[in-house]
């Protein structure tokens, strides 16, 4: 095989199909223009658009080019040997000219010939037919004509062998093209996800238009459209265990060497970190540095760049990479690939600048928003991680949703993302009405939690009476709408039996879903109706007595909350000596934070 640097196989490819007719195109901007319906230009074929469903392109019908691309529909997998969220993808397209049995002969010459792969690497997939579309047989046979063993063409139905940007628009059946890193491997076909083929091309034979309604129509014309990924292609030229060993990489490793003295390849942990960080970075690079670049915000576009940054921040985390490494990392990449792209040179300071910039931003909140990351996980009970407390630390800490979801599943939990945009929801609804609306919203946000954290603190009162002894009262209480601190007369420390024994008495309160309900009344009647609490009000004055089914029954102030059922999971977090004789615990609700 040809081991060929990154610009070699673009310089190669694009000559190759120069040689067959084709005009070289530049790459468009990796922010679509005038189209609303995607954030980024996820492949080659998305600015030809118009000119796959027919109008004239002003270079011809044959085009050659090499396009940036961003995908984020698989960043969890970034990590692996093989994903990233930017690439390149190499592609030659036909608009209305030659077809399937052309671009597959190109296809082979151009692997077996000029990149030298030998035909006994290569394995091939060709779409096996349904009702809307007849089984491929013209590129089976064009394929074992070209020299590819019959076992290895494979027939896939339209799951694997059909292609199509989005769900509705220009598709068709696909031919793809493999290499078989293990021909003495697990007897598989290339749909397989066991590693052993890695797909390198694509052929997509567009001839249909996918409709609203599911349906397909037939295009006015027949197209080809390719995409050959520039990242995988070069790694199995050069014989190289992952993308990220390849030469595109070089630097920006060493630069993270540099920066943090721990090696790639080191531990599987570390090589992740590097792997997303070298990613997210590429990326944010890119897409700063765009001609029609932009800069990391709460919206669209910006919001993928700012979980990328951010993401890339946290992995920065487990290897000590410094605040400020990632501008340093991007100086690799624009050094790197301005000779191709030179609007990363023309864009260097603004790249480097914002990265500093969204980079100390969430330094700054990471620290605090993991803490309360850990605290939040020693409170939960069961496996499921709450949508509210997933949300609040996006709200309050930056902290983008996958970064939650990565922490939860590193500690065995999952996070209930319908809660989470069920919190958005309401926070977005909130903030679009207005800003009296919002202030309002805010603040009955914050006394609803108070008020959870209240009624909590009557149950808890009752539940120590029970549990300790009936001479124990409240001598003290401070609630804030995270937690509840309660001060009580009682000369020891409590056992874990009582304090589970406390929480286990508050949470079956909770369970039974009780009204809380409120009478006002003379301090003459509340005793006399059993109520406890602070009995020195003035004779005839009337107090509110809360009453919680028959758990608790409280002189107070209020406010509290509906329901027993609103107040979530119960949990002590801390018992502790406040004073002689006095004890303080401080306890939490889970699930159901602000
Ligand atoms: N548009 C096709 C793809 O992205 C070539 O795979």
């Amino acid at each position: 095989m040809n081991k060929l640097t990154a610009q070699q196989l673009r310089d190669t490819y694009l000559k190759f199909f120069e040689s067959k007719g084709h005009k070289i195109i530049p790459s468009a901007s990796l922010i679509p223009e005038n189209d609303p319906s995607v954030l980024f230009t996820t492949a080659g074929m998305h600015p030809l658009v118009p000119y796959l469903l027919g109008e004239k392109h002003p270079a011809g019908n044959r085009l050659t080019d090499v396009q940036k691309c961003v995908r984020t529909g698989d960043i969890d997998e970034v990590g692996d040997k093989s994903h990233l969220t930017f690439f390149e993808m190499l592609g030659n397209w036909s608009l209305g000219d030659y077809f399937n049995e052309q671009a597959i002969k190109w296809s082979y010459e151009f692997l077996t010939e000029y990149l030298h792969i030998p035909v006994e690497k290569l394995a091939v997939t060709v779409f096996a037919g349904d009702d809307d579309a007849p089984r491929d047989v013209s590129s089976f046979e064009q394929w074992k004509a070209c020299g590819i063993p019959e076992d290895k063409i494979f027939f896939l139905p339209k799951k694997n062998n059909w292609w199509i940007a989005g769900k509705t628009g220009p598709c068709g059946p696909d031919t793809e093209m493999f290499i078989d890193t293990d021909p003495e491997g697990e007897d598989c076909d290339p749909s397989s996800d066991n590693g052993r083929y890695l797909e390198i091309w694509n052929n997509v034979f567009m001839q249909f238009y996918k409709n609203e309604d599911g349906s397909y129509s037939k295009l006015k014309q027949r197209n080809v459209d390719t995409g050959m990924g520039l990242e995988r292609t070069l790694c199995i030229l050069n014989g190289v265990e992952s993308v990220y060993d390849t030469e595109l990489f070089y630097t920006a490793k060493q630069k993270i060497f540099d920066l943090t003295g721990k090696a790639y390849g080191d531990s599987a942990e570390i090589t992740k970190a590097y792997r997303i960080i070298l990613d997210h970075v590429r990326t944010a690079t890119f897409l700063i540095g765009d001609t029609r670049g932009i800069v990391p915000s709460n919206v669209d576009q910006g919001y993928v760049l700012r979980r990328l940054i951010r993401r890339a921040v946290r992995f920065g985390r487990n290897i000590d990479l410094p605040t400020g490494s990632l501008a340093e990392i991007a100086r690799c990449y624009v050094e790197k690939y301005s000779y191709y792209y030179d609007e990363l040179a023309l864009n260097a300071q603004k790249i480097y600048d914002e990265l500093n910039k969204e980079e100390e931003k969430f330094t700054k909140t990471l620290a605090d928003g993991l803490k309360e990351f850990n605290k939040v996980i020693t409170h939960i009970q069961g496996a499921t991680f709450p949508g509210k407390t997933a949300f609040r630390l996006y709200d309050m800490f930056g902290f983008p949703l996958e970064i939650t979801m990565e922490l939860a599943k590193e500690n065995g939990f999952t996070v209930d993302v319908d809660g989470y945009n069920k919190a958005f929801e309401e926070h977005q609804a909130k903030s679009s009405a207005g800003s009296e609306q919002k202030f309002k919203g805010g603040l009955a946000d914050t006394s609803e939690a108070t008020a959870r954290l209240h009624t909590a603190t009557h149950l808890m009162q009752a539940a120590l009476k029970k549990v300790l002894s009936p001479t124990v009262s409240q001598k003290g209480s401070n609630i804030t709408v995270e937690r509840l601190r309660f001060d009580f007369n009682f000369d020891r420390p409590m056992t874990a039996e009582e304090i589970a024994e406390v929480e286990r008495l508050v949470n079956e309160a909770i369970k039974a879903d009780v009204p809380v309900t409120m009478e006002e009344m003379t301090v003459d009647q509340a005793k006399a109706s059993g109520a406890i609490g602070v009995f020195d009000n003035k004779y005839g004055e009337k107090v509110k007595v809360y009453t919680m089914g028959e758990f608790s029954k409280e002189i107070c102030g209020g406010p509290h909350a509906n329901r027993t059922g609103e107040l979530g999971t119960f949990k002590i977090i801390k018992e502790q000596s406040s004073s002689a004789g006095i004890r303080r615990i401080k306890a939490v609700l889970i699930g159901n934070e602000q």
